[in-house]
């Protein structure tokens, strides 16, 4: 059910209500509208964006999430070999629900819990992998998230966070996702959109990604989060630069028109596009600035303890 008007209102000020209120109003259709399967496609973006930034590390005998919301980034992950065994966390029991059915479909060995990425409900040193995509810039307290995943990783156990806007990159697909919004709501036929009342409540959760984005990252940022709490082997890439100019205008479309009305042709053309965008990206990327590209991806590992003497 999409947040009400005083639900909207009592949030304004709480990030973490703001977040559950949000991503529990999402939770049912988040697949449909983000274009998320646990197909060929999504398992090689997943694993694709993993080698990004930790190379060949794994497999991994037990993976936890944060802020799994349906399982998109672990669940795929475990598809493509991985990771064994996961844990799927989120602040929202709407998506850890939808994450645990994705999981059961799939027959794949996953334990599902509500949790706060700022106190992570796992003992110390009892996971060999952390991961989230798209989780971290809703957190507030990133220094104390930091210090909890160092806490629940095994000494030499690493963790990869992908999909994290830098400030540059969120500021342009913010625009391009508001211009596309505002030409297609006008402009297109209304047979095509969505109806006016999944519009409405758009608009209104809408009101929420203020409070529900928290932060935008410099890569440097990053990396000092993770040498704060601890971590070593830091490194930090960034990928989309075409890929994220033409990718932002498509996602906001599809979030307003229904994926019945754009037919399988439709998707095939995006999907093939944003590959062929992401392959100049990464060509661009030897000669261009890292800040210029909208998505950063981390990772780092718990240094081993030291050998006692
Ligand atoms: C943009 S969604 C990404 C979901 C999923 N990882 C994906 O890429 O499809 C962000 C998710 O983080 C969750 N989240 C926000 N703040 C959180 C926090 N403090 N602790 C744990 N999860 C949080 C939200 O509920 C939401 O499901």
């Amino acid at each position: 059910m999409a947040p009400t008007q005083a639900e909207v209102d009592a949030a304004r000020d709480d990030p973490k209500l703001a977040n559950v209120l949000y991503h529990d109003w999402e939770s049912d259709t988040y697949d449909e509208k983000w274009s998320i399967s646990f197909d060929e496609r999504c398992t090689t973006f997943a694993v694709d964006r993993f080698r990004a930034v930790a190379g060949d590390a794994g497999p991994f005998e037990h993976a936890l999430e944060l802020g799994c919301g349906t399982g998109f980034f672990l669940l795929n992950l475990m598809q493509g070999g991985v990771a064994r065994r996961g844990t799927v966390t989120d602040l929202s029991p709407g998506m850890v629900a939808v994450a645990r059915r994705n999981a059961a479909n799939l027959g794949l060995d996953v334990e599902g819990r509500v949790a706060d990425a700022e106190t992570i409900p796992v003992p110390d040193a009892s996971v060999d992998l952390v991961v989230g995509h798209a989780v971290l810039h809703h957190i507030p307290d990133l220094d104390r998230a930091f210090r909890e995943i160092l806490r629940v990783l095994k000494p030499g156990g690493r963790f990869v966070f992908a999909g994290e806007p830098t400030r540059i990159g969120d500021l342009y697909a913010r625009k391009l996702g508001q211009a596309t919004w505002w030409a297609t709501t006008r402009f297109a036929p209304a047979s095509w959109l969505r109806p006016q009342t999944e519009l409405d409540e758009s608009s209104r959760a809408a009101a929420l990604e203020s409070v529900v984005d928290q932060h935008v990252f410099d890569p440097d940022r990053l990396e000092r989060y993770a040498h704060a709490a601890g971590a070593v082997d830091v490194r930090v890439v960034t990928e989309e630069l075409t890929a994220a100019v033409f990718g932002w205008p498509v996602r906001t479309f599809e979030a307003a028109v229904p994926p019945e009305k754009l037919g399988m042709g439709w998707a095939m053309f995006a999907y093939r596009t944003w590959q062929r965008l992401s392959w100049l990206d990464e060509r661009l990327s030897r000669v261009v600035p890292r800040s210029l590209f909208y998505n950063a991806l981390v990772t780092g590992v718990r240094p081993a303890d030291p050998v006692a003497l």
